[in-house]
């Protein structure tokens, strides 16, 4: 699929690491520009700053912008700085936080942290995109979702809630955006190998993350990469009668 994004500019949230990183490199391997919008800049899983990595690399237009998806504002301004690029032609809304909790355990912080990165701060990010595409009449968002937003798991009340939340937000902003020509789409991933399920949730390494590996038909974890391509496609033009819709990238775990 060589320069499917050719010409485009992509912001991806939380594109300093893990997926995020993966989903920007991607898109500047296929042309576009790429702002990358984290409260960090270096990858947690270590390596150089995506930016400098996608420039590097690919020799197209990208840039940092230091933002907590939390402020609506900082938003505002990573969108704004596409413009130095033209203007935004695809989010991939893709910063998220896994905290597990049990039900009575979970504190109003807790509730305030998981659903302001994994829902607030997708809903301004595609409102602060939206606000570019209508006008011109086209677009793509693209929010990561995540099979923990099909299925609850005990333990993972606000995860579940946030991510299903954000399926549904898919559904509802492709209906309203559609008539002016922006498309909505969601990914909603199985367990892949980064930092979140490493450090945060630690279940790769695991014993219990064995027995979680044996029932996935695959059987092994997913890898940044391949979230990545499915987002390329999605958010490319050989996408154009996709909206509204979320695609499912599990090695098939869930199969539903
Ligand atoms: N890893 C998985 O198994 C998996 C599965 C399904 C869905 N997802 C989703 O994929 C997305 C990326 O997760 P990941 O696995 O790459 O995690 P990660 O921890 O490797 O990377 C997350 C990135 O988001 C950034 N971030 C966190 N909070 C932020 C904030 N408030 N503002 C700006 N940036 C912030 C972090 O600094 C980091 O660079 C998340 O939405 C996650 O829920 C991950």
């Amino acid at each position: 699929m060589a320069g499917e994004l050719a010409g485009r500019t992509v912001v991806v949230t939380g594109g300093a690491s893990g997926n995020g990183r993966a989903i920007a490199l991607a898109c500047a391997r296929e042309g576009a520009n790429v702002v990358v919008a984290d409260l960090r800049e270096d990858p947690r899983e270590g390596g150089r700053p995506t930016h400098v990595e996608a420039a590097e690399r690919h020799g197209h237009g990208a840039r940092f912008v230091r933002c907590n998806v939390r402020d609506p504002a900082n938003l505002e301004a990573a969108v704004e700085a596409a413009e130095a690029f033209g203007g935004v032609d695809v989010l991939v809304a893709n910063a998220g936080v896994l905290q597990k909790r049990p039900l009575l355990e979970i504190t109003e912080s807790d509730y305030a942290f998981v659903m302001d990165v994994n829902l607030k701060g997708v809903l301004f990010a595609a409102q602060a995109a939206a606000r570019r595409m209508v006008p011109r009449r086209r677009g793509a968002i693209v929010m990561l979702a995540s099979i923990a937003g099909l299925r609850g798991t005990g333990g993972y009340a606000l995860y579940n809630a946030s991510k299903g939340a954000v399926r549904l937000l898919t559904s509802s902003l492709a209906d309203e955006l559609g008539p002016s020509g922006v498309r909505v789409v969601s990914v909603c991933p199985g367990i892949i190998d980064t930092q979140m399920n490493v450090v945060d949730d630690p279940l790769i390494g695991t014993e219990a993350g064995e027995r979680y590996r044996d029932q996935i038909p695959l059987r092994r974890w997913g890898r940044v990469d391949e979230v990545a391509e499915a987002i390329v496609f999605l958010a490319c033009d050989r996408a154009s009668y996709l909206t509204g819709t979320s695609l499912t990238i599990d090695g098939g775990y869930l199969r539903i």
